[in-house]
C-alpha cells in the first residue's frame, strides 16, 4: 500500500528549505506512537541548521524539534498513553531506562541515538549524527519510547502554551538551573531570543537579579518588561557596564543564552578591528567551512566566540557560567586560560527536557511563568519558508514563531 503523504518543512541544502509533501511516519517499534501535531515552532537551533554553522544535516530531513500534538496511534507495548490524548513532545529523546537517563540526564541517552551510545543527545529533525529522528515541523511525527518521550497535558494548557514548553522554556530553565542562582544574585544573561527570555524569567523566578545583554531594541524591551536590567552590546561597552551594574565585582551567574551565530559587537573595546575580523573569519571557517558567509538570509553570525570571550570576562570571581547557547562539536575555541585563573565553574550541554516537566506545568498552571507573553507570531505551514525568513532576519516583532501545521 502506498503511504499517505503530509506537508513538512524538508532541509534540501545549506540555506535551502522547503515545505514538500513527504509519507506520512508510521510505528516502526511497538514502544513508538505517531502524534498528529497541531502545533510546531521555529527556533534559533533549526536557524544553526540552514546557516550550515552546525553541519551533518542530510538532504531530506525534516526540521523541527518543538512540537504539540494529538496521540493517533500507539505500538503494542505503549502503556501510560492513550489515542487521542494531548501531549507535549520534549525535543530531546531518552529511553527512560539507561544509566543516563535514570539519573535525569535525557539528552544523554545511552540507547536513543541510533548512532551509538556515544554518539551524543537524540533530537528530533537534526543532523544524522543526532539521529536523524525526523522533525516535528510536519503534520504527524513518530516519537520512540513514547511513554518517556510525550507528556501529557491538561487542558489548561493550550497549545499556544504548550508549544513553549516543547523546548525553549525547559531550555532556559535547564540554563538557570545550571547557573546555580542563589537569592540576590547577578545573573548575566547574553541573547534575548525565546531562549534568553525563557532563561531570564525562570533566573527571576530563582532569585536572580537579572542583566541581560543583545543588540536588538525590541527584545532587550521585552526583557527589561520581565524585569530585566538591559544592555544593548552596540550603544555601550558589554564589560565596562557589567562592572557598573555589578559594584565591580561581575556578574556571579552568566548564561549563554545565544551560541555560535554570535555577532560582533559594533561598539567600545570589542568593535572589530581588521585584525579581529580576520581572527573571526578563520575561526569560523575551521568551525564550518561551508557555512554561509553572504547573502540576504541564512547568513553565519561573524563572531562565534564572541558570547564566551564576554561571559568569561564578565563573571565574577568563582562564579558559574551555564552554557545552553548551541555550539557544534567541530568548536574548539574558548578562553580557557581566563576562566581557569578565575576559578570559574562551568557548567553546559543540551537540555534534559524531561526532567523538568513537572515542576514546569506547575510553575505555568499557577501563572509564575508564564512563556506565552513571548508567542509573537502564528504562521500556516505553508508560509513556513518565509516565516523562516523573517525569523533569521530578526524582524521588529518576530519574536517566538508558531508554526500550525495542517494550515
Ligand atoms: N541547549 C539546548 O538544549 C538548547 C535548546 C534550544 C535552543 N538552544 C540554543 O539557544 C540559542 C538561542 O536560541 P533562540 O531560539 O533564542 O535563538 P535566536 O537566534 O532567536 O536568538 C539569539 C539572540 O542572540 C542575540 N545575539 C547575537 N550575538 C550576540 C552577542 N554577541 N551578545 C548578546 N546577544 C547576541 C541575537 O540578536 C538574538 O536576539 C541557540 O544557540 C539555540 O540553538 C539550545
Ligand atoms: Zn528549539
Ligand atoms: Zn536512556
Amino acid at each position: 500500500m502506498k503511504a499517505s503523504l503530509m506537508k513538512a518543512v524538508v532541509f534540501h541544502a545549506i540555506g535551502d528549505i522547503r515545505v514538500e509533501d513527504v509519507p506520512e511516519p508510521a510505528v516502526e517499534d511497538q514502544k513508538d506512537a505517531i502524534v498528529r501535531l497541531t502545533a510546531s515552532a521555529i527556533c534559533g537551533t533549526d536557524l544553526h541548521f540552514v546557516r550550515g554553522t552546525f553541519s551533518g544535516m542530510k538532504k531530506g530531513q525534516i526540521l523541527g524539534h518543538e512540537g504539540v500534538g494529538v496521540v493517533e496511534s500507539v505500538g503494542s507495548e505503549v502503556r501510560h498513553l492513550k489515542v487521542g490524548q494531548r501531549v507535549i513532545i520534549p525535543s530531546t529523546v531518552g529511553c527512560g531506562t539507561c544509566q543516563f537517563c535514570t539519573k535525569g540526564y535525557f539528552a544523554q541517552c545511552d540507547n536513543a541515538n541510533p548512532m551509538g551510545k556515544l554518539a551524543g543527545t537524540a533530537f528530533f529533525g537534526g543532523p544524522e549524527a543526532a539521529g536523524g529522528l525526523k522533525g516535528l515541523q510536519a503534520e504527524k511525527a513518530r516519537v520512540p519510547w513514547a511513554d518517556v518521550n510525550l507528556v501529557p497535558i491538561p487542558d489548561a494548557i493550550t497549545d499556544d502554551l504548550a508549544i513553549l514548553m516543547s523546548d525553549i522554556l525547559p531550555t532556559g530553565w535547564f540554563g538557570a538551573d545550571m547557573a546555580e542562582i542563589e537569592k540576590d544574585d547577578h545573573v548575566l544573561v547574553f541573547g534575548c531570543g525565546p531562549v534568553g527570555q525563557m532563561a531570564i524569567a525562570s533566573a527571576i523566578l530563582m532569585g536572580g537579579r537579572v542583566i541581560a545583554v543583545d543588540r536588538l531594541p525590541d527584545r532587550l524591551a521585552m526583557a527589561e518588561r520581565q524585569g530585566a536590567q538591559v544592555i544593548n552590546m552596540d550603544e555601550v561597552d558589554v564589560l565596562e557596564t557589567v562592572l557598573k551594574l555589578t559594584d565591580g565585582d561581575g556578574a556571579r551567574r552568566v548564561i549563554d543564552a545565544v551560541g555560535v551565530d554570535a555577532q560582533h559587537a559594533q561598539h567600545g573595546h570589542d568593535e572589530p578591528s581588521l585584525l579581529g575580523k580576520a581572527k573571526d573569519k578563520v575561526e569560523q571557517y575551521l568551525i564550518e567551512p561551508a557555512a554561509r558567509k553572504f547573502g540576504s538570509h541564512f547568513v553565519a553570525g561573524d563572531n562565534p566566540s564572541q558570547v564566551l570571550d564576554w561571559a568569561v570576562e564578565c563573571v565574577a570571581k568563582a562564579g558559574t557560567i551555564s552554557i545552553i547557547g548551541v555550539y557544534p562539536p567541530t568548536d574548539r575555541v574558548f578562553p580557557i586560560g581566563k576562566a581557569m585563573n578565575k576559578n570559574v565553574t562551568m557548567r553546559m550541554g543540551n537540555a534534559n527536557h524531561r526532567r523538568y516537566y513537572d515542576v514546569l506545568i506547575d510553575h505555568v498552571t499557577s501563572g509564575r511563568l508564564d512563556p506565552q507573553k513571548i508567542l509573537t507570531e502564528t504562521e500556516p505551514m505553508t508560509g513556513a519558508i518565509e516565516a523562516y525568513k523573517a525569523f533569521d532576519e530578526r524582524q521588529p516583532g518576530w519574536m517566538k514563531v508558531e508554526l500550525e501545521p495542517s494550515a
